[in-house]
């Protein structure tokens, strides 16, 4: 239920109810999420949390643990008021395996609140995905206000993927099935729309006339951290370039939508995954790299291997790739785009970098080089738009000039807090608003597309180029010209 108040809607009645209650997600960013939420009064008395384990629960060591990652505004820790009243909203409830007995406890908890509003987070393993949603449906706790987020991976294949998705559409509705993709919920994201749709600048700049090439890159100093069983079986390419990245690339690249409605962004969406050049063996071998790091030193500490990682003698993962792909619509015809992520690079950084063509004929005496106009949109560590333009160094004797950045902070800016991608998103679902969230048959041609990739690789035998932590990647270890586009652009 909403309720406008003076700038922001608030909403109650509802039940959010957490499959994987106990997981790492679940308490960075799930439950974090519902309490900034709260603590800025858009939810308010009336919802629960419910935590779903498998094991019993251990109460105080879960209560323990969701308060360890609740942070204020200032990252200070909640206060004794703050936590209070959030802890009252938490219910931990077992439930061992998806059959009714052991869901009777749920059913009945949610059997108190007929007149809420019931979202099932699925942040388990995806395999677990078909069984919960049969048994909910069983257990008569499905109805036409219950939704249902899932969490990625959804699948490691097309087949699998499609599958799952059967399963979940025998208990849901699609208009009731929210398929998260966290990248959409950040901050400079969204303003991906506005930059494009908003400002008359870019209306006649953004296409293959006057654009170079498209560059989008998130890159980690983390390693695979605790997820070494899943990570191993995802890799780079499916873990972060499957979703994160081909969601950027579609935010870059779609056509306006004529509405800001769901479905209407979401074709547009589509059309961009549909038309992206599939992955051959051929240009497998120019147009990708991937790689696996090695020991080395991360921002002053020494790390280990992704072998050591995982604790394995062998693995064919990758945990760096960069690739090359086109679009071959009207408007991207022959523009490049670079996708770029991995793990244990130099440093945290995603962003992405619009490459504006040369300028047509350089009239200043000196002819000295005129930089090509960049925009720069970073979506970490800090939020920011830069605009890198030519500008007149000050002073006598002539022309001399110099690439300088307009640019604009978010925090600097707006002077506020800015919340985490997963409140937006959580809030989204609660008011029922799917535009930031993934369609199936978006989700299919992304797998479509991604199964080109992994396809090519396996008949042209590509292998991982082994790379030091701590480095920007495998690009200084290639030789082959054909590929030296990677590290042209790595930003120190
Ligand atoms: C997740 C990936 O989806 O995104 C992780 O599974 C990755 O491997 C993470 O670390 C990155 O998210 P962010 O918001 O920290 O860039």
């Amino acid at each position: 239920m909403a309720k406008k108040t003076k700038d922001t809607e608030t909403f109650s009645n509802f039940n959010v109810v957490v499959f994987g209650g106990d997981g790492d997600l679940a308490f960075r960013k799930i439950y974090p999420a519902m309490f900034h939420r709260m603590l800025d009064g858009q939810i308010n008395d009336q919802f629960n949390i419910v935590g779903i384990t498998r094991k019993t629960p251990e109460i105080a060591t879960l209560d323990a643990k969701v308060r360890q990652f609740l942070l204020t505004i200032d990252d200070q820790p909640a206060t004794d008021e703050q936590w209070n009243k959030f802890h009252q909203k938490i219910t931990w409830i077992q439930a061992e395996k998806p059959d009714v007995s052991s869901y009777a406890e749920l059913t009945s908890f949610l059997n108190r609140f007929p007149e809420f509003d019931s979202i099932f987070y699925f942040s388990t393993p995806s395999s677990a995905f078909g069984p919960i949603s049969t048994t909910l449906k069983t257990c008569g706790l499905i109805n036409e206000r219950s939704k249902v987020v899932l969490e990625k991976p959804l699948g490691n294949s097309l087949a699998s993927s499609n599958q799952i998705n059967i399963e979940i559409t025998q208990a849901f509705a699609e208009h009731q099935v929210y398929r998260i993709d966290h990248y959409l919920g950040k901050e400079t994201v969204q303003n991906l729309m506005v930059l494009r749709f908003a400002n008359n600048l870019f209306q006649r700049t953004w296409d293959s006339i006057s654009i170079d090439n498209i560059q989008i890159t998130v890159s980690e100093s983390l390693g695979v951290e605790q997820r070494a069983v899943y990570y191993d079986q995802s890799g780079a390419l499916l873990d972060m370039v499957q979703n994160h990245l081909l969601q950027l690339l579609c935010l870059v690249a779609m056509e306006p939508p004529h509405v800001l409605e769901a479905d209407e962004v979401r074709n547009e969406k589509l059309k961009v995954l549909k038309a992206l050049r599939p992955m051959t063996k051929e240009s497998a071998l120019t147009d990708t790299v991937k790689g696996q790091y090695t020991r080395g030193n991360v921002q002053g500490t020494q790390v280990n291997s992704y072998l050591e990682d995982i604790g394995a003698y062998q693995s064919k993962t990758e945990t760096f790739v960069a690739l090359k792909t086109y679009i071959d619509n009207f408007r991207w015809k022959n523009v490049p785009f670079y996708l770029r992520t991995g793990k244990r690079m130099k440093k945290r950084y995603s962003e992405i970098v619009i490459n504006f063509k040369e300028i047509a004929h350089n009239i200043f005496p000196a002819k000295e080089k005129l930089n090509n106009n960049k925009l720069i949109i970073r979506l970490q560590p800090e939020e920011r738009i830069e605009l890198i333009q030519m500008t007149k160094i000050p002073g006598p004797g002539g022309y001399r000039y110099k690439p300088i950045a307009l640019s604009l902070d978010y925090m600097d800016s707006f002077k506020e807090r800015l919340p985490e991608a997963y409140e937006r998103l959580l809030i989204d679902v609660i008011r029922g608003n799917q535009t930031l969230f993934m369609r199936q048959d978006e989700l299919q041609a992304a797998w479509q597309w991604i199964e080109t990739v992994t396809d090519s690789w396996k008949q042209s035998q590509q292998t991982n180029v082994l790379y030091e932590a701590g480095t920007w990647g495998p690009g200084d270890s290639i030789l082959d010209p054909g590929t030296s586009w990677i590290t042209k652009s790595w930003r120190d």
